[in-house]
């Protein structure tokens, strides 16, 4: 396979084209519902929608050897939340599907004042609820270990070194050490223990003795909006609703094997495929509209890390 390939087709069509087992990651953001009708008259809401993603999810099983993951949102209308994300992680559970715990997109909310109307409302809390600043991915796998994952590979070198401080028990860290050097400490157990904290200094002139990377956790932490007239993000902004970058990063790098191939059956305009080839590995994608697959081309040809500094 070329490194990457697109297609102008609607999703379940092309969904069934693939070979089974040919796709080592699928990672997507269909329509929210009504929130945009892009260009295309969408209009798939509530229940419709759900039984439509019950489909895609049904179609992309046989060929995704790792795991689906579904960023996608509800909308709430005169005060009420459509709860699609959870309906439809509800139906796939009933059905027998594999579901992994759901993770969280942690984005920069629209600011709650309230005077958000209509498509947007869910975005802006008001004067009785609250901003709204994150969105579900549903995560889907065959039953069983992953065939690969990294879930370390966006990990960070731990805030505190060895013998620090650590939020989820006072006095004892992952590494079993104390809240500071010479002070006394209960650990878990409740014994009475001396804590001995190697200086920050210490650990960076000795990087071997810490080999943990803090787990990253699975609340992903990126910034979402923002236009820009130049650059990857010029193209990206030509789809009404790009992921961020950095979203799609995540799980390329802890669920797709290097070389392996990445999937998007409703790309926009290819941040999924940006990531993919980024970091070294294959990108199969489609879009129902023809533009969005050309900005998509244009994009992932200009892909080098270049592009990102
Ligand atoms: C939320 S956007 C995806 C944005 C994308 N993640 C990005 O970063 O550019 C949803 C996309 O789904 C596409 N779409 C809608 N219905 C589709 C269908 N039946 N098959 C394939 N694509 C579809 C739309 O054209 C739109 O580009």
């Amino acid at each position: 396979m070329k490194p990457f390939q697109l297609a102008t087709a609607d999703c379940l069509d092309w969904l069934h084209a693939q070979a089974d087992d040919s796709i080592d990651l699928l990672l997507t953001s269909p329509p929210f519902e009504k929130a945009r009708s892009y260009g295309i008259d969408f209009d798939r809401e509530g229940e419709a929608w759900v039984r439509w993603m019950f489909e895609v999810v049904t179609a992309a099983a046989p060929k995704v050897k790792g795991l689906i993951a579904v960023n996608c949102e509800g909308m709430t209308t005169n005060h009420s939340y459509s709860c699609v994300p959870e309906l439809l992680t509800a139906d796939l559970k009933r059905a027998g599907f594999n579901l992994r715990k759901t993770c969280v997109y942690h984005k920069n909310g629209a600011p709650g004042t309230g005077g958000f109307k209509g498509q947007h409302e869910h975005q802006g809390g008001g004067p009785d609820w609250l901003r709204d600043d994150w969105e579900p991915v549903i995560c889907i796998t065959r039953p069983g270990k992953l065939p690969w994952a990294d879930g370390n590979a966006c990990g960070h070198r731990p805030k505190y070194a060895p013998g620090g401080e650590n939020h989820r028990h006072a006095g004892r860290n992952q590494w079993g050490g104390g809240r500071a050097a010479g002070v006394r400490v209960r650990d878990v157990e409740g014994v009475l223990a001396t804590a001995v904290r190697p200086s920050h200094r210490d650990v960076d002139e000795n990087p071997d003795e810490v080999e943990a990377i803090a787990n990253p956790g699975n609340v992903i932490r990126c910034y979402a909006g923002g236009r820009s007239k130049k650059g990857d993000r010029y193209l990206a902004d030509k789809s009404e609703a790009p992921m961020p970058v950095e979203l799609a990063e995540f799980f390329v790098r802890a669920f797709c094997r290097p070389g392996g191939v990445v999937a998007d059956p409703f790309m926009g305009t290819g941040t999924t495929g940006v990531a993919a080839l980024k970091w070294g590995r294959r990108f199969t994608g489609c879009d129902i509209r023809p533009d969005q697959v050309r900005y998509a081309d244009r994009r992932l040809r200009n892909v080098s890390p270049s592009i990102f500094v």
